[in-house]
């Protein structure tokens, strides 16, 4: 059993702290926002991820876990310190580091010599060479003596299978400039059973970066493949399933549609661009993946352009409002993008999301979007039926209950979530990404 805090409890922290105690450390989450600790603290949930609630009440009933606004406390007593405060983008690109650092300062003066070795660790993703201006703050405002090591250790979870990709990694990642602190790092880990790959500290920071921004190409390049499959009427979903059975290439994350989102891709795709610019060795590839996912979005809506001229005053229904299925998280959600872009443009939007709707709400306040309790009231009134997230259950709709309510026989899938047989018998046309159209049946 290790002593662990964690500041910042967000997706990240609140998710990594809670894996950690359920493998049997001592967990203290701290948070610099007096809600989230008070509501954490009183067993309500900030997030919706599944299966975490279950997991942070039998944790906390267990005194493994507990949450604070008490920074000083949580250094005194933990061993190890990692830190996983937000890290967004800035207007140029670049990633603001003001949370890291300033979490950083207070730390610096938190810890003592008389209190022992400290391990701070990184979990945010940051740009190479943060953890050694972190190592440098340590050593500038610390008292002189104190014993402390700087590790970086990016997170590579999901959200909405953020618990599964915690306990069952396919890999950890940690590194550092100093043995003694790799050597804490695998008794930490030491109850997982992913491999664990040790570096040095820049390395590890860097297969954050390298890591995130592959997946985003993998994903514009499969969207780029699309664009031709819809030129050359061929079918992205073969083709990814195709390339995908060469183990070299993976059928994971070729995915087909409106683009990717979250609180992640998109910030680090451009934290590494500047990073690299900054470094004099341009990614100049990953201009191309942000244009292609930039595009996406605008070829789908061209294509309902084309199928119904003027979009004002058309009334359309959008099912999705999170960045992926299984979240309730909204941030860079490219649904949420599409709704903005449909009501500039004058059209009568209502939506509906199984878990995003409060969430949604706030992302789209200034915007009159009807945001309905059930799929199908969001679609009373409406032309169209266009899907902007993935989750499983849109695919489960009852599609002719979908075709009686809807006006026109249109659903656009931005997703290819849905099975287009379902939606054509119940005589409705079936539009997806990369994909011919299929025509109703009846
Ligand atoms: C994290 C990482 O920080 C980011 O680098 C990574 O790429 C994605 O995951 P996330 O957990 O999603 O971000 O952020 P968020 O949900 O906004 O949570 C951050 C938490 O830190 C919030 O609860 C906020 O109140 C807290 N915080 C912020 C502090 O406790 N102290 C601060 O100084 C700033
Ligand atoms: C991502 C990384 O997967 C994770 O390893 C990292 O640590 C944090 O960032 P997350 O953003 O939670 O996780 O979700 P992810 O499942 O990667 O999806 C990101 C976006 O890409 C979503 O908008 C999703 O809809 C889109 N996506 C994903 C596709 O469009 N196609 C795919 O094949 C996969």
């Amino acid at each position: 059993m290790m002593k662990l805090a964690i500041i910042g409890t967000g997706y990240v922290g609140l998710t990594t702290g809670t894996c950690f105690a359920e493998v049997g450390h001592r967990v203290i989450c701290v948070d610099n926002n007096a809600q989230k600790v008070v509501a954490l603290q009183q067993g309500e949930i900030p997030i919706f991820e599944p299966e975490l609630e279950q997991l942070i009440v039998s944790n906390v009933a267990a005194g493994r876990l507990s949450f604070t606004m008490d920074i000083a406390e949580a250094v005194r007593l933990s061993d190890v310190i990692f830190i996983a405060v937000p890290t967004p983008p800035l207007e140029d690109g670049s990633v603001d580091l003001s949370y890291i650092e300033s979490v950083s300062c207070t730390v610096a003066e938190l810890i003592t010599p008389e209190m022992g070795y400290r391990v701070i660790v990184d979990k945010s993703t940051v740009p190479v060479s943060t953890g050694s201006k972190v190592l440098q703050v340590l050593q500038r405002y610390s008292s002189s003596g104190v014993d402390v090591d700087v590790v970086s250790n990016p997170e590579f979870l999901r959200e909405g299978c953020a618990v599964d990709d915690l306990l069952n990694p396919d890999r950890i990642v940690v590194g550092s400039d100093s043995a003694r602190a790799l050597d804490v790092m695998r008794r930490i880990y030491q109850p997982f059973s992913a491999p664990m790959v040790e570096t040095d500290l820049a390395s590890a920071e860097l297969i954050k970066h390298a890591a995130n921004s592959f997946l985003a190409m993998k994903i514009s390049y499969i969207n780029s493949v699309a664009a031709v499959c819809e030129a050359a009427g061929a079918d992205v979903e073969q083709v990814a399933l195709g390339i995908g059975m060469d183990k070299r290439i993976q059928r994971h994350f070729l995915n087909a549609g409106l683009g990717y989102g979250g609180s992640c891709f998109p910030k680090d795709v451009k934290g590494f661009i500047h990073v690299a610019e900054q470094l004099g060795s341009p990614m100049t590839i990953l201009h191309e993946v942000e244009n292609v996912n930039e595009r996406q979005l605008a070829r789908f809506l061209n294509r309902i352009r084309e199928k119904m001229w003027i979009l004002g005053h058309k009334r359309i229904a959008v099912w999705g409002l999170a960045f992926k299925q299984n979240t309730d998280d909204v941030r860079e959600s490219v649904s949420i993008k599409l709704i903005k872009q449909l009501c500039d443009e004058g059209a009568i939007v209502s939506a509906y999301d199984p878990a995003a709707r409060i969430t949604g709400a706030a992302a789209l306040e200034g915007y009159d979007v009807n945001i309905t309790e059930d799929m199908y009231s969001c679609l009373k009134g409406a032309e169209l039926l266009i899907i902007g997230t993935e989750w499983k259950e849109f695919a489960q709709a009852n599609f002719s209950r979908v075709s009686e309510l809807l006006h026109l026989p249109l659903v656009y899938d931005g997703r290819n979530i849905l099975h287009g047989e379902n939606v054509t018998a119940a005589g409705l046309e079936y539009h997806s990404i990369g994909r011919k159209t299929m025509m109703p049946k009846s």
